[in-house]
């Protein structure tokens, strides 16, 4: 078997040919995660769900992923219902929880807190969103739907678009791209760009980016118009936010005559205007629903390969 992670915490953890087994076991796993199908590969297993963020997707998804192969879970989706709230640390959660699953999934608004769990417990973790860093099985799902409804990734011309500093979402996605053969541009307001880090690290592995403010410099050529929310609850200052809040509105006019697809990992606030949602170009609904056979294929290898 290609895949051999334990843990999932980085997207640049994947070599491209364990993102391609992960792409190809998410299609066996559809007809399942459309109720076609049975299956019981994860009976008896229990993943533990440590979400100290909000979340609707990844969460349930997950939830969804893990019962539709036959487990089950167990965790909490807010902090203020667990003893932490009674002072207890991070680390004797992690490892309390790690000793009742078989499996962790991680939500927390600091970055690095998903490879930090993964030194205190024993148990696979997989990072579901840590702060301003990492999504990466968001970034799986996105490059699924990439694959489901263009046929391919290499060849594409993929443009992020939004809150490139502090959205997690682009910078999973932008390393797993730089493994394609893709073309990326960023668009983004100037406070708001790609981070410098990540730049740099793409332009050494020879990736060609256009980066512009102005997102009719991409709309001709892309294939993927990938839309981020400006994240409001990173911001230092609540003043900033409200100076850049709405930066970017996609509506079905902008995109006439254009051939991309619309993406998003959403929630979405005002970026996508809800005129787009049943157009040919909206595909975000379509993308969030294969969070599920993708976190069911993720899932599966994880266990399996960790027993
Ligand atoms: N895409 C995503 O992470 O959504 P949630 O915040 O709802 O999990």
């Amino acid at each position: 078997m290609v895949f051999d992670q334990k843990n999932i915490i980085s997207i640049s953890d994947f070599s491209k040919d364990d993102i391609e087994y992960i792409l190809r076991l998410s299609e066996k796993m559809e007809p399942i995660a459309r109720s076609k199908k049975q299956s019981n590969v994860l009976s008896g297993k229990i993943l533990g769900m440590l979400f100290y963020e909000p979340s609707t997707r990844t969460r349930l998804s997950f939830e969804a992923a893990m019962k539709r192969l036959g487990g089950s879970t167990i965790g909490f989706a807010e902090a203020n219902v667990i003893s932490a709230t009674k002072g207890e640390n991070l680390t004797d959660t992690v490892k309390i929880v790690g000793e009742y699953s078989d499996a962790i999934v991680i939500r927390h608004n600091m970055e690095g807190t998903a490879r930090f769990a993964s030194s205190v417990v024993d148990v696979p973790v997989i990072n579901a969103g840590d702060g301003a860093g990492q999504h990466p099985t968001q970034t799986l799902l996105d490059l699924y739907t990439m694959k489901r409804v263009l046929g391919k990734i290499d060849d594409l011309h993929v443009a992020l678009v939004g809150d490139l500093k502090y959205g997690r979402t682009v910078h999973s996605l932008a390393y797993a791209l730089a493994m394609f053969d893709v073309k990326m541009s960023f668009v983004s307001p100037p406070e708001l760009k790609m981070p410098d880090g990540i730049v740099h690290d793409l332009n050494r592995v020879g990736v060609s980016i256009k980066e512009t403010t102005d997102i009719h410099n991409v709309l001709d050529d892309s294939d993927v118009l990938y839309v981020t929310r400006i994240q409001k609850e990173r911001f230092p200052d609540p003043e900033e936010y409200s100076k850049i809040k709405g930066a970017y509105m996609i509506d079905e006019k902008l995109l006439e005559d254009t051939e991309l697809i619309v993406m998003h990992p959403l929630p979405r606030i005002d970026e996508i205007s809800y005129d787009v949602d049943n157009t040919k170009y909206g595909r975000y609904f379509e993308q969030a629903f294969y969070g599920v056979p993708v976190r069911m294929a993720l899932l599966k290898s994880i266990i399996d390969s960790f027993e």
